[in-house]
């Protein structure tokens, strides 16, 4: 995610814009850069790398000046590289922008400054932005030297810019101005946190808040649509429209190492919680509304009828992206109707695999760096497969060696266990069935689909207000010896998932088992230590489920169902039952897997692990 941070006052501004940027590396990162007013130019220092190298280069330098603005980018749009780093500039370099979030309809804008004679330097959403901000500038300053008015051009400018925007947007923003204002900052928020920060004649603006306690306390966190405009000794705060706000500031009272977590005890459990906005990060962009209803536009993979036709898809991944690509397999067979082979990537690459140029080959990775992966990718592409990565990191190696990429926008994940990596690469493999169901003319419904996928975010936010139930019932549950999950179709791919999640960073030993499976030998190990945890959310099968349950409880297990709202079939026969906002079946794995892993934190919690570094394993696992 990207990081921002901004500074106008009485200090030397460059120390100030290191320092905020440094309390934002958390966030993850692959380039930084600066923009300072310095004797009325606006200085660009940019590159890609560590905000170390960044400040050894400013350092054999005299950067003067007390207004700037600083960026830590991970890359969306365009590989991570210089010219991609932020700040970016309009053409005389008189505007200088940061920005975090994704501009949706950017090419469209793109073409329009084209149009205007706009030469472009870098492959980002943000450019448009310094632009459009640079076109409209001009245009009110001649309209002002024509009818002698009065506005505020710049202000102006942003406002009528922010009404071409599509998507979402943290800005801030500086430029060398006509004489009629003194050195001032401007900041937008859109879908993006930011936050200003107020000191006594000087003023901050921050994507989170630990890059602002080493300065101020005071501060406001921005609405969304609203705009800060800061000066030295005072900041103002406006709508979209332009209408002065005025509100009371709010006080932090959070030590560090709680402000980078934003608050929660973990990262996991914040990464858990950001599952709902990465939901909508991640299909926003991609579903477009036309005249006869919702569609899904994957302009960066350009779906045509050679992926229709494909006889068969092969997915290979590992660990949780191993289990994204299980339940993919489930929904391309249901949706589109076509073959599919998933394997494990260390599996794939050492046994001897039958190609056909003609199959759809996909990678998963959340981090596009892990070794077997990208060794079964490449002997896949030796072969002559086409090769489509679905991954969370703009620039990995599996994001340049594939054919074609699928961007999860989830975020930087940070605990080691994968949380908000898992679900979106789910919703991608949704998109991608429904999409390549629709090509093959076998989901003829499917606005029912894609409009439960837009509701999606706030199923998931009304599981995570329930927090408190699956805290509690881990208080009861967290000392089993085993706890094994079970579930039938969708249900059994995603309790894969959910016992690797509460191995990982509870060290119980957890097994997921197809339902049907358990008379075949798994139902020996059940005991009256035995938790059994079974997802009931294929309702057609809810009676086969009913006796699995019935099967363990017998042996003395104690059983929790994972199940819809208003189904009360289960309510007499397990333990405990935790009920899921009602969504399609075969969309289920996108909200089951929250209480499970809520449940795997809070169990790891109760043993007194730390559910972020969990012994033994590493986030990337670039060896073999
Ligand atoms: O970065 P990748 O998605 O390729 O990583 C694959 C696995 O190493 C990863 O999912 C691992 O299983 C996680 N610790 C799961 O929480």
């Amino acid at each position: 995610m990207c990081g921002i941070t901004g500074y106008v006052g009485y200090r030397q501004v460059t120390p100030v814009l290191l320092e905020t940027l440094k309390k934002l590396e958390y966030r993850g990162y692959d380039s930084a850069g600066i923009a300072v007013l310095h004797e009325q130019a606006l200085l660009v220092r940019k590159m890609k790398g560590p905000l170390k190298v960044l400040a050894e280069r400013l350092a054999s330098e005299t950067i003067e000046g007390s207004l700037g603005i600083g960026h830590t980018r991970w890359a969306t749009h365009g590989e991570p590289s210089d010219i991609n780093s932020h700040p970016h500039t309009d053409v005389a370099g008189h505007i200088a922008v940061v920005h975090n979030g994704i501009i949706e309809n950017y090419a469209k804008l793109k073409e329009w400054l084209q149009a205007q004679g706009v030469v472009f330097r870098s492959d980002t959403d943000t450019e448009v932005i310094a632009h459009l901000i640079n076109y409209y500038y001009g245009k009110n300053r001649k309209k002002q030297e024509n009818d002698s008015g009065t506005e505020d051009a710049l202000l102006h400018a942003v406002l009528q810019t922010l009404t071409r925007l599509e998507g979402s947007y943290a800005l801030g923003l500086i430029a060398i101005e006509n004489n009629d204002f003194p050195d001032r900052l401007i900041a937008v928020r859109k879908d993006s946190p930011l936050i200003v920060g107020l000191g006594k004649g000087e003023h901050f603006i921050a994507s989170d808040v630990p890059a602002l306690l080493g300065y101020t306390r005071e501060v406001y966190f921005l609405e969304d649509r609203e705009v800060a405009v800061l000066y030295r000794d005072h900041v103002d705060l406006f709508t979209e429209q332009g209408e002065q706000i005025h509100r009371a500031p709010s006080h932090i009272d959070w030590d560090m190492a709680s402000a980078e977590k934003g608050g929660y005890a973990h990262f996991m459990l914040k990464e858990i919680h950001e599952q709902a906005k990465a939901f909508t990060d991640t299909l926003r962009p991609r579903l477009t509304r036309e005249a006869q209803g919702w569609d899904i536009t994957l302009d960066e993979i350009k779906l045509d009828a050679g992926w229709a036709a494909a006889p068969r898809i092969v997915i290979t991944a590992c660990g949780t992206a191993w289990h994204a690509a299980m339940v993919g397999k489930y929904a391309f067979e249901h949706f589109a109707r076509i073959p599919v082979e998933v394997d494990i990537a260390s599996e794939y690459r050492y046994r001897n695999p039958v190609f056909n140029p003609q199959d759809i080959f996909i990678v998963i990775s959340q981090s596009g760096e892990t070794a077997d992966t990208l060794a079964a990718m490449r002997l896949a592409k030796q072969g002559g497969a086409r090769i489509l990565a679905i991954t969370n990191t703009v620039g990995s190696t599996l994001s340049r060696e594939a054919h074609l990429v699928l961007y999860t926008w989830a975020g930087p994940e940070i605990a080691v266990a994968s949380t908000k990596a898992f679900t979106t690469q789910l919703l991608c493999l949704y998109l991608l069935a429904l999409k390549i169901g629709v090509l093959r003319s076998k989901v003829p419904d499917v606005d029912r689909y894609l409009g439960a996928l837009r509701d999606m975010a706030d199923k998931a936010a009304q599981i995570l207000h329930k927090q408190e139930l699956i805290q509690r019932f881990a208080s009861r549950q967290f000392n089993k010896d085993k706890v094994f999950f079970i579930g039938r179709q969708f249900d059994y791919a995603v309790s894969l998932e959910c016992a690797l999640k509460l191995k990982e960073i509870s060290y119980t030993h957890s097994e997921a088992f197809a339902a049907g499976e358990l008379k075949h030998g798994p139902i020996a190990l059940v005991d009256t230590n035995t938790l059994v945890v079974a997802l009931a959310t294929q309702r057609e099968l809810f009676d086969k489920i009913v006796s699995n349950i019935r099967e363990v409880t017998a042996r003395g297990a104690a059983t929790w169902v994972i199940t819809w709202e208003g189904e009360t079939v289960f309510n007499a026969i397990a333990d405990e039952v935790f009920t899921l906002p009602q969504t399609e079946d075969s969309l289920s794995p996108l909200l089951s897997i929250i209480p499970a892993q809520l449940f795997a934190y809070y169990c790891a919690v109760q043993k007194g692990n730390d559910p972020d570094k969990p012994r033994n394993l590493a986030k990337s696992v670039t060896v073999e």
